[in-house]
Order: C-alpha cells, then sequence, then structure tokens
C-alpha cells in the first residue's frame, strides 16, 4: 500500500465552489487538508490563507492551493511567510511556470476569472510539473530582503 501525498487547500467566499470541485477531483490521489471556507457567506481570504501556509510550513502537506476573486488577497497573505512561494495562475502554462522555474508550494488560483474546469486543469499541470533547479535554485535563493 502507497501512502498518498497530502495538499492543504483555503477559500474565501469567492473560490469555495471551486475548492469543493478541486477536493473532489484531488481526493482519489491525495489526502486532503480541507481549511475551508465552506459557504457562500462572506469571510476574509487572509483567515483561510493563514492556516494554509502552516500546513506547508509544517510539513503536513507537501503544497498549498488557495483561491479567491482574484487570486492577490490569498497570494499575498501566504507571501508573507517567509518559506512559502505562493503564485497566480490562471493558465495551464502559468500553473507549470511558477512550479518549474519559482518553485512555488502554493499555488493560487483568481475564481472569479476562471472557469472550474480550466481551475481544475491548472491544478493538475502545477501538480504534474516538476521543479527544473539550476539557475532557477539560485534566483530562487536571492528571493529575500
Ligand atoms: C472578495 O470580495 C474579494 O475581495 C476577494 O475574493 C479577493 O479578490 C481579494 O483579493
Amino acid at each position: 500500500m502507497t501512502t498518498k501525498q497530502t495538499i492543504a487547500i483555503g477559500c474565501d467566499h469567492a473560490g469555495y465552489k471551486y475548492r469543493e470541485a478541486i477536493i473532489d477531483m484531488l481526493s482519489e490521489s491525495y489526502d486532503i487538508i480541507d481549511h475551508g471556507t465552506k459557504t457562500a457567506d462572506s469571510v476574509d481570504y487572509p483567515d483561510f490563507a493563514k492556516p494554509v501556509c502552516h500546513s506547508v510550513i509544517e510539513e503536513e502537506a507537501i503544497c498549498g492551493i488557495l483561491l479567491c476573486g482574484t487570486a492577490n488577497g490569498v497570494c499575498m497573505t501566504a507571501n508573507k511567510f517567509p518559506d512559502i512561494r505562493a503564485g497566480i495562475a490562471w493558465t495551464e502554462e502559468i500553473g507549470a511556470i511558477i512550479k518549474q522555474h519559482n518553485n512555488a508550494n502554493v499555488l493560487c488560483i483568481p475564481a472569479r476569472y476562471t472557469a472550474i474546469e480550466q481551475a481544475k486543469s491548472i491544478v493538475n499541470t502545477y501538480l504534474n510539473t516538476p521543479f527544473e533547479g539550476g539557475r532557477h535554485e539560485r534566483r530562487i535563493n536571492k528571493i529575500c530582503i
């Protein structure tokens, strides 16, 4: 029996239906830490982005997936954590590049500007793309203040 890898997910009210669809898609292959939110009731995106980052930093999850309307709020929140590299992706190509080049450990998707099927495809592309290392490793190591 192989142990499933774990992915953490979170969103605000703009992304909760996407969160459900992504969990449904991933549940067969991954264990999921679901940080919500679980309804359309208005919430504050940092309250859901931070727990996802904690799951990644504490190595409970291999990566995090965050959704809000534009993805900017969750991405800004996530990138406050020194060990988080969060990137916004709205196409599969960007989903691949933020892993290949930036080794993003949190994927942020703009729910209000991406169709659900597109969002699911971006998640799959991101998860199945390896980090290229090399010159990108050097650049990542320079991401600090
Ligand atoms: C919520 O209305 C919206 O501000 C939020 O989902 C996100 O777009 C923030 O960056």
